[in-house]
């Protein structure tokens, strides 16, 4: 698979063992991206990498640019999309140092430009989003999980929250009752606007906590960072193992 881009998420501010041989600076009608995308080789094939809080890691999940990132990897010509999103684990499987690649998802974000569809277009843009991740995108993800030996949870719901707080302990009971298996705070708009550009998008979410009120250890960054620097070794691998099929 060449042309795949990638949009990193807390805990991956740089894609390891990408050489990279290029950044895009690019300018959107939206405005501007996150930071600049680099473009570069991981093992054979063409990658793309885009860090979703800027480099350093500073734009909160609320403040994301998402149109102007999807944008502009569109506009490079990128053939799909892999999110990855650390996430609170919710339903049974979901403990720290999980991955996940979701094939459903709730929105529980407000206030964000969520579509491209400004009204001035003459059309209605209502794109089918029955199934907001990619299916062959998410096989080849699953595919790439066995060959590779890492393990992961082949199906969940993503319920994306607004942030930047972290939930209360009944609104992740209401998760949990809305059928979510983890819960984050950065999976939409992005799923849609690269559905509404025509880009193949899947996610691979990262478990880093129990959600609020289900472990027995205060949410901490700090413990996050652990689970995320251990959760990012099988992250690369899953992905250079994508890009080789
Ligand atoms: N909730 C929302 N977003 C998150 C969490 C969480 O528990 N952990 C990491 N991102």
């Amino acid at each position: 698979m060449t042309g795949l881009a990638i949009i990193g998420g807390t805990g991956i501010a740089e894609l390891d063992g990408l050489v990279v041989y290029r950044e895009h600076a690019v300018d959107t009608p939206f405005g501007a991206p996150s930071g600049s995308i680099q473009e570069g080789r991981l093992g054979e094939a063409v990658v793309y990498f885009l860090h979703r809080h800027g480099g350093p890691a500073t734009i909160p999940p609320h403040r994301i640019n998402y149109r102007a990132n999807l944008w502009a990897l569109h506009s490079l010509g990128v053939g799909a999309v892999v999110g990855i999103n650390a996430v609170g684990g919710i339903t049974g499987e979901m403990r720290p140092g999980r991955l996940l690649i979701p094939d459903q998802l709730i929105d529980y974000t407000w206030g964000r430009e969520h579509t491209f569809d400004d009204g001035l277009s003459g059309e209605l843009l209502h794109v089918d989003f029955t199934e907001p991740y990619d299916r062959e995108l998410r096989q080849a993800l699953i595919g790439a999980a066995d060959q590779a030996a890492i393990d992961c949870e082949p199906g969940g719901v993503h319920g994306v929250m607004q942030g930047p707080r972290l939930e209360t302990a009944a609104e992740v009971r209401r998760l949990a009752r809305d059928g979510c298996d983890v819960v984050g705070m950065t999976g939409m708009p992005e799923a849609a606007l690269a559905r509404e550009l025509g880009l193949p998008y899947a996610s691979v979410c990262m478990v880093v906590n129990a959600a609020a009120g289900l472990g027995d250890v205060p949410l901490s960054l700090a413990i996050m960072h652990q689970i995320l620097a251990r959760e990012a070794g099988a992250v690369r691998k899953l992905l250079e193992t994508l890009v080789a099929r």
